[in-house]
């Protein structure tokens, strides 16, 4: 068995990695999704513990006790996770549920209730690089190796939940209609009270200028960083070994700068390009 089979199973073409998920993925296909759920998507490293802090804040007008007193994955499970299922049972609503798995392994639900569904994009040479630190303390993944090589095994799809181009395109290309709201990483870093007041908007939440500032302030990644219930830092070691890396490492959009050649830039860009390509156009911007 090579190290890549014996870290990640496969489940309908997607590695996943084995410590975390186990064979049966009954409860997720037969998941029923209710009418007020909020569902979060986003390819790893692109802002899922984010959006597990300000979904819950804009749904409670800006109320801190559910971040204050329960951990990311406790406040908004994520929905492929079967360890975290009773915690879904136990939600008030309306739920908010994440997500890394690909659109075509939503449970019918998510098509028949009235769930919103917000996506995160981020550049994907961010992502990788955020990944590559990811890689380097997570005791459950593979070894990254160097740079180039890990670069070449996201390119390939042979990370936890497959090639991100793969990712996006499906997500960009659903039936769920206004249901879904687009945006990114990068527009969120630039400004997120604007970024706040889009979400609760999309999600009819009538929630105050004054309440949309301290929900941008409070989930700043400084902020966001110094509290033990969002910075994952109370994941056991023998997952997450922070003497390695911290999860929220930088926060910063562009650091794929200082980590790509310019040659590895021109490979990744064309490869991600093309492949993006030939899902249809996709614009980069944060909008369908
Ligand atoms: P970096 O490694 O580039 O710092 P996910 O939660 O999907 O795994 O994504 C993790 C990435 O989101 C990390 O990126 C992390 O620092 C970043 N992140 C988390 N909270 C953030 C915040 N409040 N502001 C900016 N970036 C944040």
């Amino acid at each position: 068995m090579s190290s890549f089979e014996k870290t990640y199973l496969q489940y309908q073409g997607i590695p996943l990695p084995r410590a975390i998920y186990s064979d049966d993925f009954k409860f997720v296909e037969e998941f029923k999704f209710r009418d007020d759920d909020v569902l979060a998507v986003t390819y790893p490293k692109s802002g899922t513990v984010w959006m597990q802090y300000i979904l819950p804040l804009v749904l409670n007008d800006g109320d801190m006790r559910a971040v204050q007193t329960t951990t990311n994955w406790r406040r908004a499970p994520w929905l492929e996770v079967k360890r975290t299922a009773p915690i879904v049972d136990q939600l008030t609503p309306p739920r908010v549920l994440v997500t890394h798995f690909p659109y075509n392994l939503m449970p019918p639900s998510l098509h028949t209730s009235k769930t919103k569904v917000i996506y995160v994009m981020r550049d994907p040479k961010d992502v990788l690089v955020s990944s590559f630190y990811y890689h380097q303390m997570a005791n459950f993944l593979e070894d990254p190796g160097t740079f180039d090589e890990f670069m070449k095994k996201f390119l390939e799809g042979r990370v936890q939940y497959g090639k991100w181009t793969n990712h996006v395109k499906g997500w960009r290309h659903t039936e769920l209609g206004d249901r879904i709201m687009y945006i990114t990483y990068e527009e969120m870093v630039q400004d997120l009270p604007a970024s706040v007041r889009r979400i609760s908007d999309f999600l009819c939440c009538n929630v105050s200028d004054d309440v949309i500032h301290n929900i941008a302030e409070q989930s700043s990644f400084m902020s966001m960083k110094s509290k033990d219930m969002s910075n994952v830092s109370h994941a056991p070691k023998e997952y997450l070994d922070s003497t390695k890396s911290t999860f929220l490492r930088k926060g910063i959009v562009g650091d794929w700068k200082n980590h790509f050649s310019s040659e590895q830039e021109t490979h990744f860009t064309s490869v991600i390009d093309k492949e993006l390509e030939e899902g249809g156009p996709t614009s980069m911007d944060g909008r369908p």
